[in-house]
């Protein structure tokens, strides 16, 4: 059996909302920039509850403009989890680090904190976590660690809209967090999409500017910069999808519940084991094991009762 990763049309279901801004926006030319990427900005930002927010084209644009406006020296080591999307690691070569990875744990994936220990040398400037599966990595013992060395954090929270570290959300712990909206993202666009939230001023001005040219307006170019903006649709898209974010995490929240109480029956699974306090927006639900041909028969038979995450958005 083949379950669809991700369906756009059958999972949006504020699709007419969708059609319609759409198509007012193309009637009336607001293709790039506009006050419906400033305004997703500042609900984005509100949403995260930090104080500034730049969209981007794409996640891996956002980690990279983030780790090009700390100003690292060339060669300096960025520490980075060995299981993560190949964006991370490949932001910090791309902007001249020397990339070091780093375990992860098997009780949620995340950056495995004795290893990380091991690895911070006089070189590691930059520690970049990934919230991976939507599960947040310790960051309260990662700050602990750095203590008052001057190493910078950038949080990579592809896959973690809406997760949280008691209460507060992922992202705002380090200096920089990036965000993806890929289509298959718990907040995707019908498209590319990404951003960057930050509390430090400077950071903010320097990635407003690099992502457009090094210009906020037309001709005002003072650096050399890049092409990565998020189009009007697109912010469109994400504002609508945005509105709704909080009951379409429940539903996945309480999904992954059916999930822990049930799978019990199965034994030998290894399911994720969160910290107290700690809160997934369980972008996926990744089960390890060595029974995989029994686990996908009892899902099997459980498919009538739609247990399938992947029916909501
Ligand atoms: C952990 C992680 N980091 C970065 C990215 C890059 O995001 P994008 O595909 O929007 O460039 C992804 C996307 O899958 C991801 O999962």
């Amino acid at each position: 059996m083949q379950i669809q990763f991700t369906n756009l049309f059958k999972l949006a279901p504020e699709k007419k909302k969708i059609f319609k801004k759409i198509n007012f926006l193309i009637k009336n030319n607001h293709f790039i920039g506009g006050s419906e990427v400033e305004n997703f900005e500042k609900e984005f930002s509100k949403f995260v509850g930090s104080k500034y927010c730049v969209t981007v084209g794409n996640g891996t644009d956002a980690l990279y403009l983030s780790i090009k406006a700390l100003n690292l020296k060339k060669g300096s080591e960025a520490i980075i989890p060995v299981n993560t999307w190949i964006s991370t690691a490949e932001a910090a070569a791309n902007a001249g680090l020397k990339v070091i990875f780093c375990d992860i744990n098997l009780e949620d994936y995340s950056i495995d904190l004795n290893d990380l220990k091991k690895k911070i040398s006089k070189k590691t400037k930059l520690i970049l976590p990934v919230h991976l599966y939507g599960n947040p990595s310790n960051m309260i013992q990662i700050k602990k660690i750095i203590n008052t060395k001057n190493i910078k954090i950038i949080e990579d929270c592809a896959q973690a809209h809406g997760s949280t570290i008691n209460n507060k959300h992922v992202g705002t712990f380090g200096n920089i967090g990036t965000f993806s909206f890929f289509p298959g993202k718990n907040i995707g666009c019908f498209g590319d999409g990404g951003a960057i939230v930050t509390n430090n001023k400077k950071y903010f001005e320097y990635i407003l500017r690099a992502r457009n040219h090094g210009s906020l307006k037309k001709y005002d170019h003072k650096f050399s910069g890049f092409n990565s903006r998020l189009d009007s649709i697109q912010a469109a898209i994400l504002r609508i999808k945005l509105r709704n974010y909080n009951k379409a995490l429940k539903k996945r929240i309480d999904i992954a519940d059916i999930y822990f109480k049930n799978l019990k029956v199965i034994g030998e699974l290894q399911l994720f084991k969160l910290k107290k306090g700690y809160k997934s927006c369980y972008h996926q639900f990744v089960i390890r094991t060595n029974v995989r041909n029994k686990l996908q028969n009892f899902l099997q038979k459980k498919e009538s009762q739609q247990w399938y995450i992947t029916h909501i958005c």
